[in-house]
């Protein structure tokens, strides 16, 4: 019997990040998240974070309290959340990608230009744009 994965994907708002702290961020990531089971991915770009974090609820809760009170962002917003049993990103204790990297057929189809854009994401649109993410950087 497979455990239950439990999925969280949230946006932050940021504008105080300084030189480091997206390294600093990344390195906590990768040594605490496997401990806990947990995996996803983390996309940055000037304005904002968008993060999944995918394992045992409990410790995707525990964590996403860690992150939220976390000062280096601000305004996390919880985009959507589900539970199967199929992790999407199996490799990456924490992956990254840079907003520019990712290469869109048209432009910018999920309207993802700024916080207050991604905000307005439905679960839907967000799911099908992880999924767009996979088969691109994790296929
Ligand atoms: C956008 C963002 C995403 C983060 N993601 C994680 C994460 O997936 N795992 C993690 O351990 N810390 C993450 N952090 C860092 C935590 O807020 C916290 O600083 C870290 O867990 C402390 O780890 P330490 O006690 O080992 O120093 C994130 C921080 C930010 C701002």
């Amino acid at each position: 019997m497979l455990d239950p994965i439990f999925h969280l994907i949230y946006v932050s708002k940021t504008d105080v990040l300084k030189p480091g702290d997206l390294g600093d961020i990344l390195f906590a990531a990768r040594k605490n998240n496997p401990p806990l089971n947990l995996t996803g991915v983390l996309i940055y770009n000037s304005d904002f974070f968008f993060q999944l974090l995918e394992g045992p609820a409990s410790n995707v809760e525990k964590m996403y309290k860690i992150i939220c009170d976390d000062p280096r962002h601000i305004a996390c917003k919880t985009l959507h959340t589900y539970t199967d049993y199929h992790r999407k990103f199996t490799q990456w204790s924490m992956g990254y990608i840079p907003f520019d990297e990712i290469k869109f057929e048209e432009k910018n189809p999920y309207n993802l230009e700024s916080y207050n854009s991604v905000i307005n994401l439905s679960p839907d649109r967000t799911l099908s744009f992880l999924n767009y993410l996979k088969k691109e950087f994790q296929s």
